[in-house]
């Protein structure tokens, strides 16, 4: 790839084998999460951050604004919208490393969590961090995911429990959404378990939150989002109903950890509520499949964790594409399920324990999760009027991308019509 010295702010970004748009509508379901819009020998011109023109090479060479653009040749490659991470834990103090091996030698995820291992370690260490620390860990985290073609990511509180560490990570995810190039969605997981403070009184921690931290949350503009762990080991339906609700009445959305471990109901109080995405649902039956696909709830499918938990299930994709819901896949990167940054996994994954087709993974990994954050009008698609964020793939075939797995296949990714990661510029 080649790209001209000249400075303006036009970018002439052509000789792409495939440039799949996903353009259309959005949100995707059914038979549509295949229509990615492919764009044979395509070329895409960049004005002032956002996409000007898209289309076929020749049309795009020869309009008038062309010849004044510095001009990256994408080298025969495929170009995707930047991958939409709709779910991650991104501030945590450290590895859980040793809890990997723990589970290797046979202990559970919930056993260890029982044993005070699991979250709770993590709020132990996180509380002594300072931000300042915290903050270059998630930076150089985000590089990584930069680096794999990802250009907007949620992240989530939830490894502190009290207010001071909660608004800590808050602030350290709303200074690298000003520092660093990637879009930061903020949530607010304070109800991700019980701290140790309140363990055998998880409704009085329920109240707090709800009666003083949010409030308090919302007023300071730190997070757009509520999340709550709703399943054995944190949180029942009825407390989850009562902060999400409290949280809806200040006017912030939803997100909901459902039906990650048990069966419990969660995905349906999602649909219930309104919420922006049920997130996990490997447990969840027949019939709320059912009710989730009739709902505008989008169903974040996560099989990073049940890779890296060793686990044989992962969640019934195709029933939910096949109900017609809205499925999104996400990395859930956090220390305890699921350690990788790296969508494209996520979408090798997908394909070959989900039996997602390639297509479907696409829709799943950027308009479906761009809806669910509800940056759908500027994000997750190559259309015209929308941000030019943008990933790069060194494949000719879009199914490439996940068929390849476990190397990185990014050449390079523009945020907003910058070139924030490039292997050879
Ligand atoms: O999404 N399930 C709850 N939360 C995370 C795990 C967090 C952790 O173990 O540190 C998840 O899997
Ligand atoms: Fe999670």
């Amino acid at each position: 790839m080649k790209a001209s010295a000249s400075r303006n702010n036009s970018w002439l970004i052509s000789n792409c084998a495939e440039l799949v748009t996903v353009a259309g509508s959005s949100p995707r379901r059914g038979r549509a999460l295949r229509d990615i819009g492919i764009i044979e020998d395509g070329a895409l011109l960049v004005h002032n951050g956002k996409i000007a023109a898209i289309g076929d090479r020749r049309r795009i060479e020869n309009l008038p604004a062309a010849r004044r653009a510095r001009k990256l040749d994408a080298g025969g490659r495929v170009v995707l919208p930047g991958f939409v991470d709709s779910h991650t834990h991104l501030v945590f103090p450290a590895s859980r490393a040793v809890e990997y091996e723990m589970r290797i030698g046979g202990a559970s995820y919930e056993e260890i969590a029982r044993a005070g291992g699991g979250i709770r370690s993590s709020v132990r260490l996180l509380r002594k961090a300072p931000a300042a620390v915290l903050e270059s860990q998630a930076r150089g985290w985000l590089e990584i995911m930069a680096a794999h073609g990802t250009t907007t990511v949620e992240a989530k509180s939830g490894y502190a429990l009290n207010l001071a560490g909660e608004l800590k990570i808050l602030e350290v995810q709303k200074s690298l959404g000003r520092k660093q190039p990637l879009e930061i969605v903020s949530t607010f997981l304070g109800a991700h378990v019980p701290p140790p403070e309140y363990r055998d009184d998880p409704g009085t921690y329920i109240e707090k939150m709800s009666r003083q931290w949010l409030p308090r949350i919302v007023r300071a503009e730190l997070a757009e989002y509520c999340d709550v762990f709703c399943d054995r080991g944190a949180f029942t339906v009825d407390q989850a109903r009562m902060l999400l609700t409290a949280a809806k009445k200040l006017g912030i959305g939803l997100r909901l950890h459902a039906e990650q471990l048990t069966n419990t109901g969660a995905g349906r109080l999602a649909a219930e509520l309104g919420a922006a995405s049920a997130d996990h649902l490997d447990q969840v039956t027949g019939e709320d499949i059912r009710v989730l696909a009739a709902s505008d709830t989008v169903c974040t499918l996560l099989p990073g964790c049940s890779f890296h938990l060793g686990l044989r299930d992962y969640a019934a994709a195709r029933k939910f594409i096949e109900a017609g819901a809205i499925v999104a896949l996400a990395t859930d990167f956090n220390p305890g399920t699921c350690p990788t940054p790296n969508m494209q996994m996520i979408l090798s994954l997908a394909c070959t324990q989900m039996r997602m087709r390639p297509a479907e993974a696409i829709t799943a990994a950027t308009i479906n999760p761009a809806y669910s954050l509800r940056a759908h009008d500027r994000a997750g698609s190559l259309e015209v009027g929308k941000y030019a964020d943008i990933a790069a793939f060194d494949v000719a075939d879009y199914r490439e991308i996940p068929y390849y797995f476990g190397v990185n296949l990014c050449a390079f990714t523009m945020k907003r019509g910058a070139v924030i990661y490039s292997k050879n510029l």
